[in-house]
Order: C-alpha cells, then structure tokens, then sequence
C-alpha cells in the first residue's frame, strides 16, 4: 500500500478541530484549524503537489455538514452492507491473493550464501554493488523513502483492522475479509524486506539511519480520516495501492535506465503486487458502487475533500525537521511520484467506478458529491499548471539538501 503523495493538512479522522501540520517537525504536530470558509493550508507543502491540492481546501457549510457526517457509516444499516458481502469476497477478492509457494520471495532476488559459497556470495554482492553504484543520488534517497515507508507495515495492517464489518476480530478469523487483510499485509511483507535487504548489501546507504528512521515511522503511526468507515478506507487503500504502483513502477525505469536491472526487476516485482492489490480494494468499492452507490459516492466526495493522506508523512530521521517535504520534492523531481499522478489515479478511479454515470438513487447530497469528485480533475489540472510556471522559475535556484540516509550527500531539489 504505502506511497508518496499529498501532505496531511485537513482534520484527524476523529477531531475536526484540528489538523495535522505537514512533516516540517520530527513529531506530529496539532494545529489550531481555521473555520475560514476560504482557508487554506497555511503550512509549507511541496511546490506542485500542494498547489494541485490547493483546490481543496475551500470549506462551504455543506461540506462542514460532510465532514462531520462520516460517522454515520458505522450504523448497523450501512455495517451490513458489508457483512452481506463476505461471501462475495471470497470469490472475487481473496482469489487475488497469492500463497506463499507461488508469490516470490525476497530470497528469490537476492544472492544467497548457502547456494553460491564464500566465493560466489562476496562476487555476487561486488556485481550487485557494481550496479547500484550507478544510481543518482536523487534515485537512491526515492527509494530508500519507498523502503521506509512500506517497513512500516505494522500501521498499515492496523489501517483495514479499525474498519468495522471487516477487521479481523480474534486475530485468526476465518472470515473472507480478515482472510484477505492477513493475506494483503503478508504480501506487503515482502516489499520492505527485499528493498532493506538490497541496500543492506548496496553498501550505498547508511543502514543504522535508515533502521531509525522506520522505528520513528512506526512509533508515529498515521492519521487517517474516517478511520472506522470501510467506506472510506477502502477508497483509501485503493487510492494508495495505486500511487505505490505509479511510485516503484517509476523506481524500476529509473534505476533500470542507470544500470541496475536486477533492482529494477524488483521493483518491477513489488509494483506488480501493488497493482493486484489495488485491483481487489477498486473491486470492493466498485461493488459498493453498485450496491449503494448513495454511500459510495458521498464517501468517495468526503475522502477527495480530505485528500488522500500519505502514510509516511510523519517519518523523521532525527535530524532533518523537513525530512518528508525534501524526500516528497525529490519524488516530484525525479518523476517518480508527482501532482500530476495524484489527479491521474483520481481520474482513472472516477473510470473504474462510472461516478460521471451514477444518476439512479443519489440524493442531492449523493449528486453533490458526484459533481465535485468529477469536477476535481479538471480543477488539480489548472492548479498544475500555474505550479509548473512557478517551479520554471524555482529551478533556477535548486536547494542542495543533505540526506541522511544517504551519509550526509546533498541532493538538489527544488523546494516550494
Ligand atoms: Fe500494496
Ligand atoms: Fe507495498
């Protein structure tokens, strides 16, 4: 699941008095949140992205009502829903998972010392050093952030066990979706362990940095909006499964283009499992869709207004009080995840579940929230493109940014 994207600056899931501050602090930090109808983040963000998000910070009196209305998909009515659908899943999401004798393993990717021997091992890590060694700088710092961030996984599995209707109750439930959940975080496992693993052995990363970095990362935890909603999660997981998919299918061309082809094969390997994960959360909302396509298209209003919050927006290395900003400008910079992807999974997400279609059953405020979800795009696009005037100009004067992951070496991004 785990990707880049859009800082967190709207309210928590369960206090909407406050909001979180952008990583610029090594902690979360809680701010006093303005009930202006023309507010505005009032914090630093990243250049394109924020602009792109910049459209949604306009808060009406309906929204307000929106905002504060998300509770009531945790009634037995809407829980239901949800309950009626296991059955369903079983057939149509669990077969989307891979067991563990099919799916590929870290080992599979990465020198083994018991097969290769003294000798074959340390040419096989010099071959493998030799390879990474031809990746910028800028590439390196992306990739260590998508490690970081998918080594958090102990949050994300807490992520889809607060939906009610879906959690896994007892820990070993034998329902489809604590079936799935389980299976989903297992796969997940992987990720982290493989790209650790490979720049373990790269020699080209600070390691002890790094480890400190993700035992911040999970001490912080995430925010997350409407955090007991399936409704709302899973559009949310969706959302994410597919920036991650955008985020290591751009890793695996880029560090390809520089030399590394086993490291692209891997993070070609890990975008493939994004991609079949993103399939079976669109699956799921594309049913509620169907279902009660009502629900669905308000939760989906509600979660576009919030915006999707990233899951690693609260990672700090202990030195850098902007760690996320510079980590999130480098991913703008090098293409591997920008404003542009954010609109373009938004865009091919109205796609998968017809929202511009839906007519049959919605309420004002079902069309209210279809029209403003269908609108976005176009409103991100314009935002973009007074961004791009105002980073032609920023790239004049790039800000040379130590990284600690990387032992200190600068690299050159263009802050907002
Ligand atoms: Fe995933
Ligand atoms: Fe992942």
């Amino acid at each position: 699941m785990p990707a880049h994207g859009l800082l967190p600056c709207k309210p928590n899931a369960t206090n909407n008095k406050y909001y979180l501050k952008p990583a610029s602090s090594q902690a979360m930090q809680l701010c006093k949140f303005s009930r202006d109808t023309t507010r505005r983040c009032r914090v630093t963000s990243m250049g394109a992205m924020a602009a792109a998000t910049a459209v949604l910070t306009r808060e009406t009196k309906d929204e307000k009502e929106q905002e504060e209305g998300w509770t009531e998909y945790l009634s037995p009515d809407k829980l239901e829903v949800l309950e009626h659908l296991e059955p369903w899943a079983a057939n149509h999401v669990l077969p989307l998972l891979k067991p563990a004798e099919v799916a590929w393993q870290p080992s599979d990717m990465l020198p083994d010392p018991a097969a290769l021997g003294d000798d074959g091992f340390h040419s096989a890590c010099r071959e493998l050093r030799a390879r990474a060694a031809g990746v910028p700088d800028a590439h390196l710092v992306c990739l260590v952030g998508n490690m970081i961030t998918e080594e958090a996984l102990p949050t994300y599995q807490s992520v889809p066990n607060r939906f009610e209707a879906v959690r896994d109750l007892t820990g070993a439930d034998d329902t489809s979706w604590a079936r799935w959940i389980r299976g989903w975080s297992a796969e997940e496992n992987r990720h982290g362990d493989v790209l650790s693993r490979y720049m373990y052995l790269s020699g080209r990363v600070d390691m002890l940095q790094v480890d400190r970095t993700v035992h911040r990362l999970i001490a912080s935890g995430m925010a997350m909006n409407a955090a007991r909603s399936p409704y709302h999660g899973f559009i949310y997981v969706a959302f994410q499964e597919r920036a991650t998919a955008v985020s290591h299918g751009n890793t695996a061309r880029h560090v390809g283009a520089h030399g590394d082809d086993v490291l692209a094969r891997i993070c070609g390997a890990i975008m493939a499992d994004e991609k079949r994960h993103e399939a079976a959360y669109t699956r799921i909302v594309g049913k509620l869709f169907e279902v009660v396509p009502n629900d669905a298209v308000r939760a989906l209003g509600y979660m576009m207004r919030h915006r999707i919050t990233m899951p690693a927006a609260l990672m700090t290395d202990g030195r850098d009080d902007d760690l996320y900003k510079h980590y999130s400008a480098a991913a703008q910079q090098t293409g591997v995840y920008t404003a542009s992807d954010y609109r373009a999974i938004l865009e091919h997400l109205i796609r998968q579940w017809r929202v511009e279609e839906l007519a049959v059953g919605l309420s004002g405020e079902g069309r209210r929230a279809r029209d403003y979800v269908c609108g976005l795009p176009q409103k991100i696009r314009r935002m973009e493109e007074k961004a791009h005037d105002r980073a032609a100009q920023a790239r004049k004067k790039p800000t040379s940014v130590p990284f600690s992951w990387i032992f200190d070496r600068p690299v050159s991004v263009i802050l907002p």
